[in-house]
């Protein structure tokens, strides 16, 4: 099978999330199951810079605006499309927004670009690699599938995968004509939303199959609340639509190989992350003690994520003794609070500000428990880790983490982490306290870090779903 992936984030080329990941470790595990993937992402500057064997296969005077190339070349493992528009993507920073943290105002377009160049490769642009379908990721990607819908012609099958439903793509309907789709297609039943028009929407709407990235967030995104606006569209398109779980690399998340960490070791000798522990505690000038339980938490900073809740439950991390480790940035008053917390808190409350990637790697070889209370999360990868390094997850009951973690009190499987419910402090508060007591009991903690190393975290199985969504598509077009 020959499948083409549209993705704007790429790890370890460039990332701002999970979809990175997600993007840079599928085409890989693909292989073992006899898919052959090509992603197309922009060229951004670091995409321009890293990869390597870049060879021009088209060019065009005037695309979209500009001149524009298209690219083919490799890097780490993956073969890459690369469009190389420079009025488009040869911008500083961050994939989607200025130095000042605004949109770019031509979001539309630059994202438009990116996936009518992925329609004219599924209809055989480049003769070399003509995909038999087209998967495409998250609202950057969204208008693929709409163009091979317009453009009414034998085209490959689709596939519209949902990272993050908060993420619609949302612009005015002028754009339409700058992008050349049909101006018929400004209606509910098409791509109109709210008045605008929504890239979201548009591969919702046109995919052959939807999948996002776990059953239980399938089943959220068909509700109202869930669904974020697109609940009915979802729930008519319910037979088309599942949940396949993300994996994570477990080559570069491996803690008995782990470039980053001050220790490595195994489930064998598992008593090493306490000198793990230690280096942790001094980065984050926390007090060095093996006792205190300590909590860690790797995250963007935003309303998802809902770490507001957890900066409420501040007062029961420290009655219960335990401490905090913070890495995250985002959101300025949640940077400020945990700033603050940590300024009155020495010691106890420790917070790094920024992205780092090093860093993450430590908190998961270092801390007691991995903290994750996001009030919608449609996969989440931060736990996932968790387990493969022998950080106890606390997570909110939604999404994938309601479908990777096993909370103590399940009966019948082996538990690995806690889960809470409803999404509130209260909620968060009582769970820490419960994880607490846990913590405690040496051989209680034991058998829920033991349980969580010997979980499948990687892709193996999860690519094995894909590839086989891939095949049942293509069959059901032949
Ligand atoms: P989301 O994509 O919603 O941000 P995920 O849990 O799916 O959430 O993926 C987040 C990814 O980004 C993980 O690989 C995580 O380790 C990484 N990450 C998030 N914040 C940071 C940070 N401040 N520094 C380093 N890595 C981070
Ligand atoms: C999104 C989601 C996250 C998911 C990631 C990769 O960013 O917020 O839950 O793990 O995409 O699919």
């Amino acid at each position: 099978v020959r499948v083409l992936a549209v993705a704007s984030e790429v790890y370890p080329i460039i990332k701002t999330g999970g979809l990175a990941d997600v993007a840079g470790a599928l085409p890989i595990a693909l292989k073992a199951h006899g898919v052959e993937m090509r992603t197309l992402m922009p060229g951004y500057p670091d995409v321009m810079r890293l990869v390597s064997d870049a060879e021009e296969i088209r060019s065009w005077p005037d695309y979209f605006g500009g001149p524009g190339r298209l690219l083919a070349g490799s890097r780490d493992g993956l073969d890459l499309f690369v469009l190389d528009v420079p009025h488009l993507y040869a911008r500083p920073g961050n994939p989607y927004v200025t130095t000042e943290g605004v949109d770019w105002p031509d979001n539309g377009v630059r994202f438009a670009a990116l996936s009518r160049i992925a329609a004219d490769i599924g209809h055989g642009l480049v003769p070399a690699f003509v995909p038999e379908i087209v998967h495409a990721h998250d609202w950057q990607a969204g208008l693929a599938p709409a163009y091979l819908h317009y453009d009414n012609r034998p085209r490959p099958g689709t596939v519209m995968t949902i990272h993050n439903m908060a993420y619609q793509g949302k612009f005015a309907p002028e754009l339409i004509g700058a992008i050349g789709l049909p101006w018929h297609a400004l209606n509910v039943n098409e791509i109109e939303y709210f008045g605008g028009i929504s890239f979201l929407k548009a591969g919702l709407q046109f995919a052959d199959r939807i999948t996002t990235v776990s059953p239980t967030y399938a089943q959220e995104i068909q509700s109202d609340e869930g669904g974020m606006g697109f609940g009915g569209l979802l729930r008519a398109r319910a037979n088309v639509l599942s949940g396949i779980l993300n994996g994570i690399d477990i080559s570069v998340w491996n803690p008995q190989g782990d470039p980053h960490i001050a220790y490595r070791y195994g489930a064998e000798d598992l008593t090493f992350r306490a000198a793990n522990k230690a280096v942790l505690q001094q980065q984050f000038n926390l007090d060095s003690s093996d006792e205190a339980p300590l909590l860690g938490v790797i995250s963007r900073l935003s309303w998802q994520k809902g770490l507001d809740l957890l900066l409420e439950a501040i007062p029961t991390i420290l009655e219960q003794g335990m401490q905090l480790a913070l890495l995250g940035s985002g959101d300025r008053d949640l940077q400020d609070g945990y700033q603050a917390a940590a300024r009155a808190n020495p010691g106890r409350i420790g917070v790094v500000i920024g992205y780092d990637e090093i860093l993450a790697h430590l908190l998961q070889a270092g801390s007691d428990a991995l903290i994750v209370p996001s009030r919608f999360e449609p996969c989440g990868l931060t736990q996932l880790c968790a387990l493969r390094y022998g950080a106890v997850p606390i997570v909110s009951r939604v999404g994938g983490l309601e479908d990777t973690i096993v909370d103590i009190g399940e009966a019948g499987r082996d538990a690995t982490g806690f889960k809470f419910a409803p999404v509130t402090a209260g909620a968060l508060a009582w769970t820490l306290r419960k994880a607490n007591t846990a913590f405690h009991n040496k051989a209680a903690w034991r058998r829920l870090q033991l349980s969580g190393l010997a979980t499948d975290v990687s892709w193996r199985n999860r690519a094995g779903d894909y590839a086989a969504l891939y095949r049942s598509l293509m069959a059901e077009r032949a």
